[in-house]
């Protein structure tokens, strides 16, 4: 029974996505806003979508709305621009990943939400992954003793699954580009959530590979989260294999998401077997249907925001500390002793 109203803003990759995904809940009645006429008339048709705006004007214009909550799609730099006119009118919004790509605007978007009592969160989609969700509690609940170091390997050969990396904002660290802002920021935030905010960070990144890009495909984060827990996150995006795993090692037991081997697991026996705590599904719009679900039980009362504006912002200030550090790091010579 479709009881929520949704405007997608940008309907390109995520926010195609997030329109199939939305209506696949058969909880929600979609529109679109999305400058590309072309792009707008064909994803609209394809989903059935019956209104559709060329700008968020229009869209804000339009009487009666036919929305009550916008999921922000549109480049990164466009985010809290386009959340605060939304929220300004009493609309909720939930802001695609990074939530910007600078802290221009966001204290007062803060305060706006908070003056407008809507609805508001970040999109991080690992956040709503169940296995994560799993993971995080069974950490929380002391099952494994007190966490002591996370490991992030993710890798993948970008080119692969988006070709089209060369015309868009991946192309600048303005609009979101580069691997920092696009993908490691994922893995930040969900180690966050896993064990707590980063507090500290140190950091190395270049472009290596990708053709066609200046922006950095290769990244290598250490750092602390909170209370001390040490923290290293590698990534690149051009690797041949799949890889994405998040590794909280803990006092009394090592926990670990496996994106591409489908399963969260466990070892807690030194020189043991891992033990397979959850199987899921490797259908990509599954995890976005489940956060589709998730937010729309935010909507109702149902449920806490996965990922808050505040949680965004957390993420954000890790992602300009690492943007401001990791082209020039401080390097030690080894030289003869
Ligand atoms: N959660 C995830 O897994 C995930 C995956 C991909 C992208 N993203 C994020 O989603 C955002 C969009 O990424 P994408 O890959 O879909 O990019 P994209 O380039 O494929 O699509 C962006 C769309 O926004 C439209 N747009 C531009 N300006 C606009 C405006 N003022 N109003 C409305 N629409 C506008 C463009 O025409 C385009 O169709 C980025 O912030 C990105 O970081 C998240």
């Amino acid at each position: 029974m479709a009881n929520h109203r949704i405007l997608i803003i940008g309907v390109g990759s995520i926010g195609e996505r997030h329109l199939r995904c939305f209506k696949a809940t058969t909880r929600a009645e979609l529109c679109l806003c999305e400058p590309n006429e072309q792009l707008a008339k064909t994803v609209a048709e394809r989903y059935g979508a019956t209104r559709r705006y060329a700008s968020l004007d229009a869209a804000l214009g339009d009487r009666p709305r036919a929305f009550d909550t916008a999921v922000i799609c549109a480049p990164s730099h466009l985010h809290v621009p386009a959340a605060k006119q939304l929220v300004e009118q009493g609309v909720n919004v939930f802001i695609e990943k990074p939530l910007s790509t600078s802290l221009d605007g966001i204290e007062e978007l803060i305060q706006l939400i908070e003056r407008k009592r809507v609805t508001a969160a970040v999109a991080c989609t690992y956040r709503s992954h169940p296995a994560v969700r799993a993971m995080k509690q069974a950490i929380a609940e002391g099952r494994f003793g007190r966490p002591v170091q996370v490991v992030s390997t993710w890798g993948q050969h970008f080119p692969k699954y988006r070709p089209a990396y060369r015309r868009i904002y991946y192309t600048s660290r303005q609009t979101g580009g580069g691997a920092i802002q696009d993908v490691l920021t994922h893995a930040v935030n969900a180690g966050e959530f896993l064990v707590g905010p980063i507090d500290k960070v140190m950091a190395d990144a270049a472009h290596q590979v990708l053709e066609g890009v200046e922006v950095e495909d290769t990244v290598h984060v250490i750092c602390r989260h909170a209370g001390g827990v040490m923290g290293c996150y590698s990534l690149n995006q051009h690797q041949a294999p799949n890889e994405n795993t998040i590794t909280v090692i803990c006092e009394k037991g090592t926990a670990r998401f496996d994106l591409n081997n489908a399963r969260w697991s466990s070892m807690t026996e030194p020189g043991g077997e891992w033990k397979t705590e959850m199987q899921f599904s490797l259908e990509r719009d599954d995890i976005f249907i489940h956060q589709a679900n998730l937010f729309m039980d935010v909507l109702e009362g149902k449920a806490a925001p996965a990922c808050t504006v505040a949680e965004g912002l957390q993420t954000l200030r890790v992602n300009l500390t690492l943007l401001e550090i990791a082209f020039n790091p401080k390097w030690c010579p080894v030289g003869p002793k």
